[in-house]
Formats: structure tokens, sequence, C-alpha cells
């Protein structure tokens, strides 16, 4: 029996997604005999509701020199980091003092330079060597290493203590947490904040949307599970707000105990996750079977149209497709290639399934009848650019919240 990755409870898996690859391994040809594979297991466990990977490959082979996720692609994203960076500001709003805000996987810089154009002092700690170069290009201050207590400890001697400790989609793919929440709480001055935001087990549930799930992705938070996470490092959580990014996340605030008062979201939002059942082993059965329920009736809805003779062509080579294509089955015969607009995937094969990748301009001279939308996290920007596809009698076929055609 494994134990808890935050606690050390006996915990079981409570469900299999089957045998995974790299989620962000887009790959070549030539590549595809030695593709690394594990079986992709999830746990939920009962004493400190961490719903978790059972096993995640090691962190080199997901972060790399060729990581293929740049944030500033995404024009909504860029707004969404402006917004985020302004929030924190209005919490820290003294550069004139010397605020220092250190940003854990700061990616291309999309955050952190708002922070540089307004003279805080700031630092970014990010592994992927290519989009740190990226960020440093642009003048932000930025280290390219995996941050945990050593790391915090370096950072201390040389910087000093930090207002705010900030990251976005980076908490949940670190599988050391404890390591990391010790090494924020060393980091933060007294009155110090820590700030970050990831997909949110409760929206997951809910919509069913269980392409969450990824090798990076170790851990699914919800309140629960980080009040407790940060809580033995001396932490306690003082808000939370809701975001519609990644289709359904969770901004938490923390701080040190005593040094803040919560406001009342906190306990309105840890009641709605138990009415919802995010403390409770039987949800996550429940979930396993609304899983299977929707990986069925997409490979039905693709094999009708398959037996049809008519195509479909997949939108956005997402990280979460490689979980939605391996758990499917889902192959060429069923969807002849992906459209992206990330030119490091393009031309290359996703993971597992080994569909082509296309560029958004091979897409737009081969417009197909059917397209199975990955990137639904991005349906109101996609939706909008494409309303001429829809207009010409193209269909979308959806998987969240529900599989449909619409
Ligand atoms: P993202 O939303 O970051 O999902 P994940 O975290 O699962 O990788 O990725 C969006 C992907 O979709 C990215 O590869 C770019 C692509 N994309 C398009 O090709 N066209 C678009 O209009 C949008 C919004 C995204």
């Amino acid at each position: 029996m494994k134990t808890c990755r935050i606690c050390d409870h006996k915990i079981e898996p409570f469900m299999s997604f089957g045998k995974m690859p790299i989620a962000n391994g887009f790959l070549n040809k030539s590549e595809f005999e030695k593709e690394y594979f594990f079986e992709m297991k999830v746990s939920f466990c009962e004493n400190c509701y961490m719903f978790q990977l059972d096993e995640q490959p090691d962190a080199t082979m997901m972060f790399h020199e060729n990581y293929a996720f740049f944030s500033s692609l995404s024009k909504y994203m860029q707004k969404h980091f402006k917004s985020f960076a302004h929030f924190v500001m209005e919490l820290i709003p003294l550069p004139e003092k010397n605020s220092f805000v250190i940003e854990l996987g700061s990616n291309d810089g999309i955050m952190l330079e708002h922070f540089k154009n307004a003279n805080y002092r700031h630092l970014g700690i990010e592994p992927s060597s290519n989009v740190a170069k990226v960020a440093l290009e642009k003048g932000i201050n930025t280290l390219s290493n995996f941050f945990d207590l050593n790391l915090a400890n370096e950072i201390y001697n040389e910087h000093g203590l930090a207002d705010a400790i900030i990251c976005a989609n980076v908490m949940c793919h670190i599988p050391n947490l404890n390591d990391i929440a010790k090494g924020i709480a060393r980091l933060l001055k007294p009155n110090g904040l820590l700030i970050f935001e990831d997909p949110y087990l409760g929206d997951m549930v809910k919509k069913v949307s269980y392409d969450q799930i990824y090798d990076e992705h170790v851990f699914i938070f919800s309140a629960h599970s980080v009040a407790k996470a940060f809580g033995t490092s001396g932490l306690e959580l003082v808000d939370l707000i809701p975001q519609t990014t990644h289709g359904g996340s969770m901004r938490y605030v923390l701080a040190h105990k005593g040094s803040h008062k919560a406001s009342k979201s906190v306990i309105q939002i840890l009641e709605e996750e138990k009415s919802l059942g995010l403390n409770k082993i039987e949800t996550f059965n429940k979930f396993k079977l609304n899983c299977e329920a929707s990986r069925d009736s997409l490979r039905e809805l693709l094999e009708g149209i398959r037996i049809k003779g008519e195509t479909v062509v997949g939108y956005g080579a997402t990280s979460k497709s490689t979980t939605v294509l391996n758990y499917c089955n889902l192959n060429t015969d069923h969807i002849c290639y992906i459209s992206d607009t990330t030119p490091i995937k393009q031309n290359k094969y996703t993971p597992g399934m080994h569909i082509p990748v296309k560029s958004y301009d091979f897409f737009k001279s081969d417009v197909p009848k059917y397209v199975l939308l990955f990137a639904w996290n991005h349906s109101d920007e996609i939706f909008e650019k494409e309303s001429k596809f829809s207009e010409q009698g193209g269909r979308w076929i959806r998987f969240v919240p529900r599989v449909e055609i619409i």
C-alpha cells in the first residue's frame, strides 16, 4: 500500500486511466519507439483530502529545454496574468519600499513583467531553461532551477524575505509540496502573502473534466487539501477567489497563521466543498463512473462519425488532450490531425496516439465538417474566432461538461 504524498496516511488508487505518455511530449516519428509510458492511477487521501497521482514521471522528463508550453502565446492568458499581477500589487502596493515578489514557475515572464514594469523587486524561478531564457531576454530576473527548501535558503541569503510569493498553474505540478511549503514559509515576511492559483477540484468533479489529470498535475487542489497541506508549515487560508481560467480554477491566498483575518469566502467555500463531498472518497468513486461514462460516449460518437466516412479534426493540442486521447483510445481513425498555434508542437505527433499536429494555417485551408474542441477551456475565445466555421455548417464536438455535438 502507498502513502499520501502530503500526510503519509495510507492511500489506495481509486482509478487507473491506463498507460499514459508524457502529456507535453509531442514527438517526431523517429522517437516513437523509445517513447516513455507510465500507468496513470489516482488516489484521494481521506486524512488530508489531497487528490493526487499515484506515480509521476521524473520532473526532468516533463520540464526541460524543449518544454512545449509558452504562456505568452494566449492573448486571454496574457490578460488574465495582467489582472493577477494587479491583484497582487493592490495587496502589496508599495514598490518604493523595495517590495519583493517571487514567482515560482515564472515561465516566459508573462506575469513578472508587470512587476518589473512597476519597479517591484522581483525574481522568477523557472526550471525549463528554454522558457526561462525568453524571460531573461525580456530583462526579467529569472533563475533556471527547481524551487525547494535549499533554494529558498539561497534566495533568502541573497535577497532577504519576500512580500509575496506567487504562482499560477505551478503548485499543482510540484510533488515535494511539503518541502516547498516550508521553503515558502521560510521566505515570506511575517505579514507576507502566498498567492497561487491552479485548476480546482470542485470544477473537475462537477464537469467531469478528467483531462485535468495528467503527468504534470500531481495534485488537483481544493480549499480543504490546501488548508491541510500548508497548515503544517504554519500557513493558513485568508482568501479564496474562484477563477474561470483552465476550465475552472481557484486562487488561494495564504499567510502566516494569525497574521491576517480570513475573508468570509474561506468559510463559504469550505462549506460548499463539504456539500459537494470533496472531503469524501465516495465522491471520487462516483467520479470514476462518470469518467468511464464520458469516455464511452465520446468513443461511441466518434465511431459513429468514422463509420459514416466523415472526418474529425482536433482543435488545440493541449496537454489535457493527451489524457483524453489515450484514455479513450482515439487514434488517426477517429481524428485525422490536431490544429495548434504553438510552433514547437507543429509537424510533430501527439504523445501516445501519434496523431499529427498541424498549423492553424493548414486548418484554415482544410476546413473539416467536425472539430473536436480539446482546448475547451478557451471556448469563448475560439467560438468568437471561428464564428464563420459554425455559420458555414461546421459542427463542434465537445466532451466537457458533457459529450455532445453543438
Ligand atoms: P492550454 O489551454 O494551456 O491547455 P493545457 O494546459 O491543457 O495544455 O493549451 C491551449 C492549447 O491550444 C495550446 O497548445 C494552444 C492551442 N490553441 C490553439 O491552437 N488555438 C487557439 O485559438 C487557442 C486559444 C489555443
